[in-house]
């Protein structure tokens, strides 16, 4: 009766089984995957979003597949702020990034088409293509001492079958944090072109550095595209938001290659409407009290990682691979549990919850991943459980 889809038989794990339990005994836990941003104690402005919300003009619906254009230009403001001048028509609005993903799965492929995404990376997007009856194919992101993390081009390339339709790129990764450079960038854009490709890059994260991540690398995929390039955002980490729901695509490119991909987009989207319409209205409002919100989102992440930093320099069985930006850390840890052990133990003896490796399918054992924005306290009550946990077998 069901469809391929979903592998609806396995939505289990021995972590997820064991966190169910701990949960229901109600026990009090040091939850170091938290990220959702309305669950860590920030301090929002919410009169202010709940008054750009309630807009009088919500009341009326004038479905436009684009979005409105009143928040479409909210939008090419932001990007102005950055000297990246866009038309509005380059703009089409989603209530999410995962849809927007959807979206732009059905416009470039066909059942049994292939899309590269990054390795390790965000465990969705293997699903959201599989959803689409396409095959997700990982390129490798490899981390080295000297380089820290980069794509392996050659690979990438060598993946590239007839039945290639896109390169994905999330810019800073999830989970490891690493921006995709103009140099790199640049050269992707020069694989789409000549394997005519389109790019799909993930700036979810990108306005959140690292203090001393150089300013060029954090630049939109926008600037200098030639490729069909999709860049995405959205307000669920840009504002911090995610129960808001709106998103957006930006299409950028050599102009022959946008003025065609624009109206097959626009007639896509018209079938769904799916951005609401308080949302579009509150867009201007909303992307003005950004600043105010991602100081506070910045000076968690700052002051979590310097936590880290501190805690893994005192542990000789741990070391903290270098971050770029975006909102979780990658910890190495040499010690004598394999990665499924660590994460079981850690929450079974001390009610602490890391992410393990796999998750993001990174291509060997021995790596947790953490959330960088709980509050301080039962972050750092966190990190110190998963230090002594590993130094005691180390
Ligand atoms: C890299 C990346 N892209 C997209 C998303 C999903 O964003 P949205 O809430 O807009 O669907 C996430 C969520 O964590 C993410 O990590």
């Amino acid at each position: 009766m069901y469809s391929k889809r979903l592998d609806w038989a396995s939505p289990t794990n021995a972590l997820g089984c064991l966190l169910a339990r701990k949960r229901t005994g109600g026990e009090p836990l040091h939850d170091l995957t938290q990220s959702n941003p309305t669950r860590v104690g920030l301090d929002y402005p919410d009169p202010a979003i709940l008054t750009a919300l309630a807009s009088p003009a919500a009341m009326a619906y004038d479905p436009n597949p684009r979005g409105l254009l009143q928040a479409r230009q909210a939008i090419a403001a932001y990007y102005a702020d950055q000297d990246l001048h866009l038309s509005t028509e380059a703009l089409f609005l989603t209530a999410s990034t995962s849809e927007a993903y959807a979206m732009l799965f059905k416009l470039l492929a066909d059942p049994g088409d292939e899309i590269l995404i990054p390795r390790p990376g965000y465990p969705l997007l293997g699903y959201l293509a599989r959803f689409e009856g396409l095959r997700a194919i990982a390129y490798p992101c490899r981390w080295d001492k000297v380089r820290g993390w980069s794509i392996d081009l050659d690979v990438l390339e060598a993946l590239i079958t007839p039945r290639t339709r896109a390169v994905i790129v999330v810019s800073p990764n999830n989970p490891t944090g690493a921006y995709v450079g103009p140099d790199t960038l640049a050269a992707l854009d020069r694989i789409g072109h000549a394997r005519n490709l389109a790019l799909i890059v993930d700036e979810v994260f990108a306005d959140y550095p690292a203090p001393d991540t150089p300013p060029f690398l954090t630049c939109s995929a926008l600037a200098g595209a030639t490729a069909l390039t999709f860049v995405l955002n959205g307000f669920s980490k840009m504002l911090a938001l995610p129960q808001v729901k709106l998103a957006w695509i930006a299409v950028g490119g050599a102009p022959p290659l946008v003025r065609n991909a624009q109206p097959r987009l626009e007639m896509l989207l018209d079938f769904y409407l799916s951005a609401g319409t308080p949302v579009q209205h509150a867009a201007a409002p909303l992307l003005a009290l950004r600043h105010r919100i991602q100081d506070q989102v910045r000076a968690r992440l700052a002051a979590n990682s310097r936590l880290l930093q501190q805690r893994v320099a005192q542990a000789s069985h741990c070391r903290l691979l270098p971050r770029q930006g975006g909102w979780y850390a990658v910890v190495a840890i040499t010690d004598a549990f394999g990665d499924e052990e660590r994460v079981l133990t850690l929450l079974e003896r001390y009610n602490t919850l890391v992410h393990p490796g796999f998750f993001y399918d990174f291509n060997r054992e021995g790596y947790v991943i953490l959330s960088l924005l709980p509050p301080p306290d039962s972050f750092g009550a966190g990190v110190d459980l998963l230090m002594r946990l590993g130094s005691a077998t180390a």
